[in-house]
């Protein structure tokens, strides 16, 4: 585990860091080929469960979701989204993260915020479990939902963050629809690397949600670039399969015992 971090953070200024979220294990062992980070990102509350926010999702709902990631992962380093309400304090933290651990075989914890949280990752980072950081847009806490790094202030509060994460001794961070130029100025100035979503090409890697690059999940928002119409190919199938059960076209005799 810890030879994967070092060569995640062995990328900085030498190669992009690919990443994606799964919540299964089909999907997670065709991203473990191509990608160096797979996150099991709690994005699973408002993709999978159409919960109005990811505040709803439960820790139970993550390790059961990460226990069948794990099975698709053989060699990327697979992160866990620690959900809203498990982290209010270092021994909650640290009790919670250590379950996530023990159940599901991840790498590292994922936790959103900056300062609030210096302490529980200095805890956490002490009792070695490794953790990424995310900063900028936080779907845990936020209420606009607008990206960030429009004021003068917002924009120090982030940077500041960020050097935080790091002395607390993150090993990545994420930043979610940061202002191009504050994503470049943190990525040049912190030594760990950040992951970008919505937060420009100048971040160390990219991160999306896997289900957005397919076009299964139906929606439209800047940052997504749908590399296939899934949803479209997923009908056809599911139409061809339709109209032979009712024609009588399938199962033929050799798909029958
Ligand atoms: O929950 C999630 O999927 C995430 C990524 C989009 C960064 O946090």
């Amino acid at each position: 585990m810890k030879k994967k971090i070092f060569n995640i953070n062995n990328k900085k200024n030498k190669s992009k860091i690919v990443c994606l979220t799964a919540y299964s294990k089909n999907i997670a062992s065709i991203l473990d080929n191509f990608c160096d980070i797979v996150l099991v990102g709690d994005s699973l509350g408002s993709v999978l469960y159409n919960y109005k926010s990811t505040r709803e999702v439960t820790l139970s709902s993550m390790i059961e979701h990460s226990k069948s990631v794990r099975m698709g992962i053989k060699k990327s380093l697979m992160v866990v989204d620690m959900p809203h309400n498990t982290y209010r304090n270092s021994k909650e933290a640290l009790k919670n993260a250590k379950r996530i651990i023990l159940k599901t075989k991840c790498d590292a914890i994922k936790l959103e915020g900056g300062r609030k949280i210096y302490n529980i990752v200095k805890v956490l980072i002490k009792n070695n479990i490794p953790v990424m950081g995310h900063l900028g847009l936080l779907p845990q806490s936020d209420k606009t939902f607008k990206f960030k790094g429009k004021k003068k202030s917002e924009r120090n509060n982030i940077l500041n963050d960020a050097k935080l994460l790091e002395n607390a001794g993150v090993f990545s961070i994420v930043l979610e629809c940061v202002e191009s130029s504050l994503a470049k100025k943190i990525t040049s100035e912190i030594k760990v690397p950040t992951i970008g979503i919505g937060s420009s090409n100048t971040c160390d890697g990219q991160i999306l949600v896997f289900d957005d690059l397919v076009g299964l999940n139906p929606i439209n928002v800047r940052f997504v670039k749908k590399y296939i119409d899934i949803r479209k190919n997923l009908k056809t199938a599911v139409s061809k399969y339709s109209k032979d059960v009712r024609r009588k076209k399938f199962p033929l005799k050799k798909h029958s015992y």
